[in-house]
Parts: C-alpha cells; sequence; structure tokens
C-alpha cells in the first residue's frame, strides 16, 4: 500500500575515497602556482588519488560493505550505484559490488548517470520506492573519479570519493521533505565524451552556469512552498572545489536580501568542507561526502532543517531540504570518516603523475593490476575485456574471490601487466 504519511530519508550514510593522496602543498611545490591560490583561491589542501588496483567499484564497496554490515541486506530492494565515472557502457558497476558484497538475488540493481547530480536523482527515486512499500529500502552509492588533463586549470580540482546511503522508512539521520526545486537547462559546461578518460570543461562558464542553476531550482523550491533560508539551518552545496560552495551560498544570501560578508559564509560552511577539501571533487559523491561532515561536525542538528543543492553539469540542478532526525548522533560513523581520509598515503608529484598517465589496456590483453590498496577490494586485472574484481588482505583467495569473473585469480598472478 502506498504510504505518504510515512516518513523516509536517510538511515545510514558513509563514504570511503583512496589510499593515497597529493597534497596541494606538493603540487604547487612543482607547478610554481602560488599554495595560497589553491588554499583560499579554491578552497583545497588535497586530493583523493586511485591506486593502480582501486576504481569507482573498489570504493563503492567498500562503503557499501559497512552500511550492510550494519543493516543486513534483507530488506534491500534495489541498489542505485551513480556514476559518471562509468566502467562499462552496458552493465552496471553495482552488479560487481553485488557479487562482491554476496548479496541476495531478489535486488534489482541500476546505474544512473546525470554528472554529479546522478545520487541525488538516486534518491528521490529511493524515496518514491520506499513511499510505495515502506518495508523495502534502497541502497544509494554514489562513486566517482574527478580527472583533468595534466597542467590544465582543473586538475587542482580532482579529487576521488565513494558514498553509500540507505533509504528507508522511519529513517535514524535525515526524514526527506517535500516539497524540492528543480531546474534543467541544457549546456556545455562540462562533459566527458565517451572516448575520454578525462573531462573537458570550461571552468568560468560552469561556475556561472552552477550559480544560474542555483537560482532556479531554489527559486522553483520556493515557489512551490519551500522553507526560507532563514528556517533552513545548514546548507550543504555540491563542492567541485570548497570555495565553489562560498560562491554559492553568497550568491543565494545575496539574492535573497540577507546580509552575505565572507566572514560569516566561511563560519556558516565550515562545517561542510572538512572532508571535501581534502578528498577534492568526488562528484556525485561530493554533496553526500558534504552531509557527512555536517553531520559528524559536533553542531548540534537534532530537528533542524538542512539544504541540500545538487548540480550536475550540462545541467540539472535541485534544491531539497530534509530534517535531521533527534538522537542522529547515535548513527554517525565520524571515526571511520577520519580514518578514511587520515589513513591515506600521501604521493610525490612524479608518482601522481605517472598514475594519471596509466590506463587498463583497451585491446583486451590481459593485465594484472600492481597490488597496492590495503582497502577490503580490488581491481586485480583485466582479461578478456573484463575486469577482474577481488577480496583483499588474508581473506583473500581462489575460494574467497567473489565476483564471478575475479574467481579466475591466475591473471593477476601470472605477472603480466603489471604497475599501473
Ligand atoms: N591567493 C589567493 N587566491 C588566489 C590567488 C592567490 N595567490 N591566485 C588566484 N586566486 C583566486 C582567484 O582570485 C580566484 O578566485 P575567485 O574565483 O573568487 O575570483 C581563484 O583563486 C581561482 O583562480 P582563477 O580565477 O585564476 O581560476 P583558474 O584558472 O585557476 O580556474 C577553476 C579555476 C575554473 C575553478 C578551475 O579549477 C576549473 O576549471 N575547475 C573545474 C571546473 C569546476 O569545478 N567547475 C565548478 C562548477 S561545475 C560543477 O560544479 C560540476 C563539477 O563537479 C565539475
Amino acid at each position: 500500500m502506498p504510504s505518504d504519511s510515512v516518513p523516509v530519508g536517510i538511515h545510514d550514510l558513509t563514504f570511503r575515497t583512496t589510499s593515497l593522496q597529493l597534497t596541494h602543498a606538493e603540487l604547487a611545490g612543482h607547478t610554481g602556482v602560488p599554495l595560497a591560490k589553491y588554499h583560499r583561491g579554491i578552497g583545497q589542501k588535497a586530493m583523493s588519488i586511485p591506486a593502480p588496483d582501486e576504481d569507482v567499484v573498489t570504493m563503492a564497496a567498500d562503503a557499501a560493505a559497512a552500511v550492510v554490515g550494519r543493516h543486513g541486506a534483507d530488506r534491500i530492494r534495489t541498489l542505485v550505484f551513480a556514476t559518471e565515472t562509468s566502467i562499462d557502457q552496458a552493465k552496471a558497476g553495482g552488479l560487481y559490488v553485488h557479487s562482491l558484497l554476496g548479496l541476495p538475488p531478489h535486488i534489482r540493481v541500476v546505474e544512473l548517470k546525470q554528472a554529479c547530480y546522478g545520487a541525488t536523482a538516486a534518491l528521490q527515486f529511493a524515496t518514491a520506492l520506499v513511499h510505495r512499500d515502506p518495508d523495502q529500502q534502497v541502497l544509494v552509492l554514489a562513486s566517482d573519479i574527478a580527472r583533468y588533463d595534466l597542467d590544465s586549470p582543473g586538475e587542482p580540482t580532482q579529487g576521488a570519493a565513494a558514498a553509500a546511503f540507505l533509504v528507508t522508512a522511519r529513517p535514524a539521520l535525515l526524514e526527506i521533505d517535500t516539497p524540492s526545486g528543480v531546474f534543467t537547462r541544457e549546456v556545455m559546461d562540462f562533459w566527458r565524451p565517451n572516448y575520454r578518460t578525462t573531462a573537458l570543461v570550461d571552468g568560468r562558464a560552469s561556475i556561472d552556469a552552477y550559480l544560474h542553476a542555483l537560482t532556479g531550482a531554489f527559486g522553483d523550491y520556493r515557489r512551490r512552498g519551500g522553507a526560507t533560508l532563514r528556517d533552513i539551518h545548514t546548507i550543504c552545496y555540491h563542492q567541485p572545489f570548497t570555495r565553489m560552495a562560498h560562491k554559492a551560498h553568497h550568491h543565494l544570501l545575496q539574492q535573497a536580501g540577507l546580509p552575505a560578508g565572507p566572514q560569516d559564509i566561511a563560519a556558516a560552511l565550515a562545517p561542510t568542507t572538512t572532508y571535501n577539501e581534502l578528498l577534492g571533487n568526488s562528484y556525485t559523491a561530493s554533496l553526500y561526502v558534504a552531509l557527512a561532515a555536517l553531520l559528524d561536525s559536533g553542531t548540534p542538528l537534532d530537528g533542524e532543517t538542512v539544504g541540500l543543492f545538487s548540480y550536475g553539469s550540462g545541467s540539472v540542478a535541485e534544491f531539497l531540504t530534509a530534517t535531521v532526525r533527534p538522537g542522529y548522533r547515535d548513527h554517525l560513523r565520524t571515526e571511520a570518516h577520519h580514518a578514511a581520509v587520515t589513513d591515506r598515503r600521501p604521493v610525490g608529484y612524479a608518482a601522481y603523475r605517472d598514475l594519471h598517465g596509466s590506463g587498463l589496456p583497451t585491446d583486451g590483453s590481459r593485465y594484472a593490476t600492481a597490488a597496492s590498496t590495503p582497502g577490503p577490494y580490488r581491481l586485480a586485472g583485466i582479461r578478456d575485456h573484463r575486469r577482474l574484481y577481488e577480496t583483499n588482505g588474508p581473506a583473500a583467495g581462489p575460494t574467497a574471490a567473489t565476483t564471478g569473473t575475479a574467481t579466475d585469480r591466475g591473471v593477476p598472478g601470472e605477472g603480466e601487466g603489471g604497475g599501473g
């Protein structure tokens, strides 16, 4: 039976990232760009860099395993994998996660794309599914690796992360409010043709498009009866670089005729940027990493309304609010989040450029990735155009591999390819 009266929202939220990081201090030391431009101009201090055996699937599986480990999978009927770093034109990346985690077969798995907006579409679709049947749960995985050309203006805004959140009835963290405001406009501000591994972007146009979409989505939200800015405790913005959130908040406050001083804006948004300033852009995961940062920040939010602004270049945007559930702090994963950020190993500039330039073969040849990640899942290699995933560490072994393709563990051990 459809149930509009049951509150639906985010019951659990976590994120994971890669095992390597490049600091902007290291980058600035080689590019000659003043470090202040990175730290203050774009608001970034470090960026996550994938090891050779990490990708959107391994990050997402790591995040998903935490959620499934806490809540089980019995009631999950849908898994949505939101990404713009897709590893296959046909097969959903979520299927590899489904296999790695040994999830039950009675789950529909799909992949969703609209640049950095994909996960928010997934949240709204998930909310509708749970309203239709409050016994069901939806697992949303948002996983992306932001890559721009070396020496391009976008380079310091690279990054990577995967967020996992469970959408349920009577959630422990946040109830998703109605209404929401949406805004769509076709624009070439940022895109990545299928034949490219790095994004193309018109940087300044993308900032203007983001702000234009914010005006449009927030206006739609207000016209549909949404809260005023004064009634919203804190807004989490999509953070391609954290200074973008400051520009966005300034823009909204100015349009509403409210005071918009830089110090007040910095103070208001600081709880939302602590993770992203160290992870870099994680595209569709970024907003949910910002939300995790806010919840983890120690700011008391019980019963408060928080805003979420999602922007996906191209462009689709949505402004929505959520009500934080009393007692939410008992359900956070603050320690794991700090560990994900601080456990990353620093890479030097030369190693970073090597990693950036490396890629997987596209001709079907066998390839074994260098064993690097300490994470629980790894991309072992490629064979016959198939990605081979496996569990990592002591549990790994011929009987422990969980993907259909990774059971063929002869490939990594054969010493072909290697490196990253
Ligand atoms: N000290 C302090 N600040 C400094 C400085 C210094 N020494 N030198 C420069 N700055 C400031 C500049 O004044 C500027 O600030 P304002 O924007 O407030 O004017 C800022 O640092 C950036 O410097 P530039 O204007 O010289 O810009 P850039 O050529 O370095 O490019 C960028 C910046 C356009 C954001 C570029 O990094 C880029 O193209 N990034 C990728 C695109 C992107 O992230 N777009 C965001 C909207 S699209 C979106 O959100 C979707 C998505 O995820 C991609």
